[in-house]
């Protein structure tokens, strides 16, 4: 058949079909690969801020670590990061490993790879493999995200790091029941939490949303138990004297009331503060926070 707006040449009935696009590869398309060999995934959460969380889920990686086990910590708090100052390890910036499309490691870094695999890998210290949005911004930067880059912020710091093998991998929530919990609980084959509280009455308001977060029917996550902070005082010269500054067993009430185990109490000891502060949790030496976690990790390992 003759093509009469025959410019260019000759008329083809059935041109090549052009090259289908290529779909281009999405932080949503992480998938669970990383996760492969990793045993427990916990995350320690509560209502209310400040009660603690970073502290105890700083400090019980260090004591499962210390036990034999081999731990992750990721720090989901992506607009208050706190696991790199609490472990000393601001400023430091985790490498990348970049894979093909059929999983080979990219060995030359200067070479132009199509369609690749960006894994992130963990800082370790303290026998302890950490992640955090933190080692990616300044320490003063602030951290200001819309719902849905937070939770995609959260999603990479799980499962675009190179993890291997754990016995737990534990998940350091920011405080509340919000955006980041809900996507946590969807996105990460959670296996259950911790609640941290204080004992005092407004602080556990805050645990009961908490378990009903957990609890809720279209969530359904195990809640291996509380850890009470902050419990009482304990002066270094009179230590045999106990303050409650608090209340006293606020979480034993609450654990009952919820019928789950009160995992461990954790005294007010300047040395966590002082610890935390410094980049050298209390847990890395013997002494009443290390019993706490070891009696808490005992219980999670029954
Ligand atoms: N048992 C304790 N004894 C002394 N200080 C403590 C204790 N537990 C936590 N702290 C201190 O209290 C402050 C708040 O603790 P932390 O950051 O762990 O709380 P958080 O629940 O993670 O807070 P956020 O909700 O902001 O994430 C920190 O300065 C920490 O060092
Ligand atoms: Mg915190």
């Amino acid at each position: 058949m003759n093509n009469p707006y025959n410019i260019k040449g000759p008329y083809n009935p059935n041109p090549p079909k052009k090259k289908e696009e290529k779909k281009k590869r999405t932080i949503l398309d992480l998938d669970e690969k990383q996760l492969t060999n990793v045993d427990k995934i916990i995350a320690i959460a509560s209502g209310k801020g400040g009660v603690g969380k970073s502290t105890v889920a700083v400090n019980l990686a260090i004591t499962l670590a210390r036990m034999g086990y081999k731990v992750g910590l990721a720090d989901a708090d992506v607009y208050g990061p706190s696991v790199p100052k609490m472990t000393g390890t601001e400023g430091q910036m985790p490498g990348v490993e970049i894979y093909d499309a059929q999983g080979n490691l990219v060995e030359d870094y200067g070479q132009y790879v199509e369609d690749c695999t960006e894994i992130i890998l963990p800082i370790e210290k303290f026998g302890v493999k950490w992640m955090s949005i933190g080692y990616f911004a300044k320490p003063e930067q602030a951290l200001i995200w819309r719902g849905p880059m937070a939770c995609n912020a959260l999603k990479q710091m799980i499962l675009q790091v190179k993890w291997g093998e754990l016995d737990f991998l534990l998940v350091d929530l920011p405080p509340g029941t919000g955006d980041i919990h809900i996507s946590l609980v969807h996105d990460i084959p959670l296996d259950g939490a911790i609640i941290v509280s204080t004992p005092q009455a407004v602080a556990l308001s805050d645990v009961e949303k908490g378990v009903n977060l957990f609890r809720n029917e279209n969530i359904n996550k195990h809640i291996y138990g509380i850890i009470e902070n902050m419990s009482w005082f304990t002066p270094a010269e009179l230590p045999q004297n106990r303050y409650y500054i608090f209340g006293k067993d606020g979480c034993k009430a609450m654990a009952e009331k919820y019928n789950l185990p009160l995992l461990g109490q954790v005294p007010l000891v300047q040395g966590i503060r002082e610890g935390g502060d410094e980049g050298n949790p209390a847990a890395l030496l013997d002494g009443p926070l290390f019993d706490a976690m070891k009696a808490a990790a005992l219980q999670l390992l029954k």
